[in-house]
């Protein structure tokens, strides 16, 4: 009768085709129980419940350890890895996130935060959004202000979105096809949201994991204001995300922001760049106010040793079309802060290298090219 060991051996063949590796290595041999009589009980944890390729592991663990001699019966179970073990799994992968995960086919996450609120995170993220997209880039925005979301409004979308075949949460398109996901898609109008702990934790995993953002060049995030709960959250569930920093130009603002960039660096979130807001308005006359005084922007690269991505001037069309449910940079391209936003794009372009997160070569050359793994049905959205 084999040993545990010679079974967890045999065990080796058994590949997880999303993963391309074999589930000992992988670490998904939970348990692996000998009867006295050569039955063979072995338990494989899944990354999702719901995992279409169980059937695959049942018959090639099955295989695998059926084909040893003296076992008489092989029962194949499962269950789920937790967390930790996710994330365990994960860093052994060497990335952020499961291939699995629809978000395996998002090149670039980028994360839109600052120290305080009020300070244009969701104004700038719908243009810069708008923007990248005018670049023909393929844009995704995840609304993750769970309290105070803004972004349906700033887009003009609403409504419940849709469920595909494969039970994941389709988004919105926008102006322009950006896709967009926002909690105001699922509450009443203008209800409060009171999500903390956990259900929080699950709401913005749900938006991760269970949206079909299909294949997306940017996905930028609209963090709430502060270094809370949802910004944790997020740097734990996207360690390959990168920061923009957005902040007013006066010193007081820039000692706020500074503060969300040590939360960042902490939680080992790259700062990608600072983009300064409401830098001066300038009257139709042509006289410039520097209403939120000046250089505070800069002077918060200069500490972060990161890029000024951009000055966005106060105007008021920015702030009427963000009303009105059309970013600017489409309405009005040529506006001051239009302009602005449109550069940092245009920055936003260069600095963010085209990746190509799963088409990794393959042992064997070019042609061995892994397909995209289709995104994996799990539980449906909250509801
Ligand atoms: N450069 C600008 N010119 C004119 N109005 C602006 C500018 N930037 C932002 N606004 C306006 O300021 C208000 C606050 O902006 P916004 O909601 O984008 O900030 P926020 O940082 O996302 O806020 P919160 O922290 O509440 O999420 C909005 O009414 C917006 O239209
Ligand atoms: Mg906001």
């Amino acid at each position: 009768m084999p040993s545990s060991e010679q079974i967890l051996k045999a065990l080796e063949v058994v590949i997880d085709p999303e993963l391309h590796k074999s589930i000992v290595e992988l670490g998904m041999v939970r348990s692996i129980d000998v009867q006295p009589d050569g039955g063979v009980d072995v338990v494989v944890s899944l990354t999702t419940a719901g995992c279409p390729i169980r059937n695959h592991f049942e018959t090639a663990v099955a295989e695998a350890v059926g084909a040893l001699e003296g076992v008489t019966r092989v029962g194949v179970g499962f269950d789920v890895l937790n967390a930790q073990e996710k994330s365990e799994l994960q860093r052994r992968l060497g990335r952020g996130s499961l291939p699995e995960g629809a978000l395996a086919r998002v090149s670039n996450i980028i994360c839109v935060g600052s120290g305080k609120g009020g300070v244009g995170k969701s104004t700038i993220t719908a243009n810069l959004a708008a923007a990248l997209a005018g670049e023909g880039r393929r844009v995704g925005v995840l609304d993750a202000d769970v309290w105070g979301y803004s972004i349906p409004r700033m887009f003009g979308v609403a409504g419940r979105p849709p469920v595909s075949a494969e039970r994941k949460i389709l988004p919105l398109e926008a102006a322009g096809g950006v896709k967009v996901m926002s909690i105001g898609f699922f509450v009443e109008e203008d209800a409060a949201v009171v999500w903390r702990g956990p259900m929080l934790h699950k709401a913005l995993t749900q938006f991760l994991e269970d949206v079909d953002w299909g294949e997306l060049d940017f996905l930028l995030v609209d963090l709430p204001p502060g270094t809370g709960d949802v910004s944790m959250t997020l740097a734990q569930l996207l360690p390959q995300a990168k920061f923009l920093i957005v902040t007013t130009p006066q010193p007081a603002a820039q000692r706020v922001a500074r503060r969300s960039a040590d939360m960042a660096s902490k939680v080992d979130l790259e700062i990608a760049g600072v983009i300064e807001n409401m830098a001066g308005f300038v009257t139709p006359s042509g006289e410039r106010f520097a209403i939120f005084g000046e250089g505070g922007g800069q002077e918060l690269a200069d500490e972060l040793d990161v890029p000024l991505l951009g000055r966005v001037p106060l105007t008021m069309p920015l702030r009427e079309q963000a009303d009105a449910g059309v970013p600017l940079v489409v309405t009005n391209p040529d506006d001051a802060a239009a302009q602005a936003i449109r550069q940092v794009a245009r920055g936003i372009v260069a600095i963010f290298p085209v990746q190509l997160p799963v088409l990794q070569p393959a042992a064997g050359g070019p042609e061995a090219i892994a397909p995209a793994p289709e995104p994996s049905g799990m539980t449906l959205p909250m509801a």
